[in-house]
């Protein structure tokens, strides 16, 4: 018999050491290695394709992959997707538990006309029975399987030809080809690399659900990532009912978009105008809130961004950001007090971005200086107000990209007035009401809104 050996993988880089280490020398983590049986060469599944004879095609004969996008009844997953499901496409969409991975992929597999097959590897046939119940749509052509061997899959999906594959989750999924346990690296690797190559051999295109470790990164190789053509994010915070969906990566579109979704009794429902759920709405003003026009992939969002600024009573003052990157705050803390004399030092420093989103948009400091200001001032900034620009380490206000798409929202929102940098070159438009106000410094900003 054949002495079976044994190899220590990264389970985040797919580093393979005969012995352990503690740090991976591929990915410089630490504590990653785990042992794995190594697959024999007799079975490994890439050795047994056969040989056959090919043809290399000219690029005009290619058939263009617009005409072939299939349109889902699902118009966030679309606009991520860009613009459709391509045929043949493998997409990996990963995210916390519990975040609605099976119920966004469930609801469309109930959705989407056509032979459906989605595979469970997590749930019982009745809890997803149950699941499909409370989403209420139902396509009789959708199919349900609970299994968990690759080959017993790909038997079925050869017999029953189905338009799209749903795979709840790769972790579960192992192939008794190779001896590792499911969710291990090579388990991981070879099973997408059979799913891969079912998908592009029948043109259907395969839905894979991945785990994500604690921090944050799709468990399994990275390597998985660089396999499939999309990888899609799920994320939003679980005591908020919004979810955001992002693309990390795609290959058939941008990766700019990004779709939003309310979690209700009855699945997720697509948010036509995020803005307007993330807008308290509020008759009289309060101090510490500023209303910011972000962007967020390609689309314009106004926010609120609430600040509390009190005299820090337990000696060290403390600094707390929620949905905004706390060195950044630090950073506009000390501009504050450099370039505008406010000293700060003494204070606590409390940020919180409404609704429970985190965002990176530089366009927020400008919000955040005013919401900070507000609250150290004790004074309400004017209620229709929008705040839009980034703020430079030496006070300036600095432009920011697609001002015009901002403006818009704001407007369409019915505010009255928008703060923007002086640099930003501002269409001309005639029709417009709100009012533009620019500034090249903080300071100016601030002498205009208190005085
Ligand atoms: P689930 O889709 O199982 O998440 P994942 O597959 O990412 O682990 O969980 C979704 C959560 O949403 C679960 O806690 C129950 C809740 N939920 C609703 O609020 N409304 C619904 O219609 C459904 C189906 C689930
Ligand atoms: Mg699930």
């Amino acid at each position: 018999m054949a002495k079976t050996k044994s190899a220590f993988f990264c389970r985040s880089c797919g580093f393979e050491s005969p012995k352990w280490i503690g740090k991976c020398p591929g990915c410089s983590n630490w504590n990653t290695l785990a042992e794995e049986i190594k697959p024999s060469n007799a079975n490994h599944a890439w050795k047994k394709s056969t040989r056959k004879i090919v043809e290399a095609k000219k690029i005009s004969e290619i058939p263009d992959l617009q005409q072939q996008k299939l349109v889902l009844p699902d118009s966030e997953l679309n606009l991520v997707l860009g613009g459709g499901l391509v045929s043949g496409a493998v997409v990996l969409l990963g995210g916390e538990p519990g975040i609605g991975k099976s119920t966004l992929l469930l609801q469309l597999a109930l959705r989407t006309p056509g032979n459906i097959l989605y595979v469970s590897g997590e749930e019982s046939e009745s809890q997803i029975k149950l699941r499909a119940e409370r989403l209420g749509a139902s396509n009789s052509n959708c199919a349900i399987l609970t299994e968990t061997l690759l080959e017993n899959i790909l038997n079925l999906v050869d017999e029953i030809t189905p338009d799209i594959l749903i795979i709840d989750s790769i972790q579960t999924i192992y192939s008794d080809a190779l001896d590792a346990t499911p969710g291990s690296v090579s388990q991981i690797r070879d099973c997408t690399g059979k799913l891969l190559q079912y998908a592009k051999e029948n043109n259907v295109p395969v839905f894979l659900v991945g785990h994500i470790t604690k921090d944050g990164a799709i468990a399994g190789p990275k390597l998985l990532e660089h396999m499939v053509d999309t990888v899609l994010q799920f994320e939003g915070d679980r005591h908020h009912a919004y979810r955001i969906l992002r693309t990390l990566k795609n290959r058939f579109g941008s990766t700019q978009e990004l779709g939003i979704y309310e979690m209700q009794g009855t699945g997720l429902i697509p948010v036509k105008n995020p803005s307007e759920i993330w807008l308290a709405q509020r008759d009289e003003p309060l101090s510490g809130i500023a209303i910011s026009g972000v962007l967020e992939g390609m689309r314009p969002l106004l926010l609120e961004v609430q600040a509390l600024v009190s005299s820090a009573v337990y000696g060290m003052p403390q600094r707390s950001a929620t949905g905004f990157d706390l060195r950044r705050l630090n950073m506009l803390l000390a501009v504050l007090e450099k370039r505008c004399g406010f000293r700060l030092g003494q204070s606590d420093v409390f940020i919180n971005l409404a609704g429970g989103l985190r965002l990176e948009d530089p366009a927020l400091d400008l919000a955040l200086m005013a919401a900070i200001m507000s609250s150290y001032h004790a004074e309400p900034l004017p209620l229709r107000c929008v705040f839009s620009g980034e703020v430079g380490l030496s006070g300036e206000v600095r432009a920011v990209q697609r001002i015009e798409q901002r403006i818009s929202e704001a407007e369409k929102l019915g505010f009255t007035d928008i703060v923007l940098s002086k640099y930003n070159k501002i269409p001309d438009a005639k029709d417009r009401k709100i009012k533009i106000h620019t500034f090249g410094r903080v300071d100016e900003v601030f002498s205009w809104l208190f005085g």
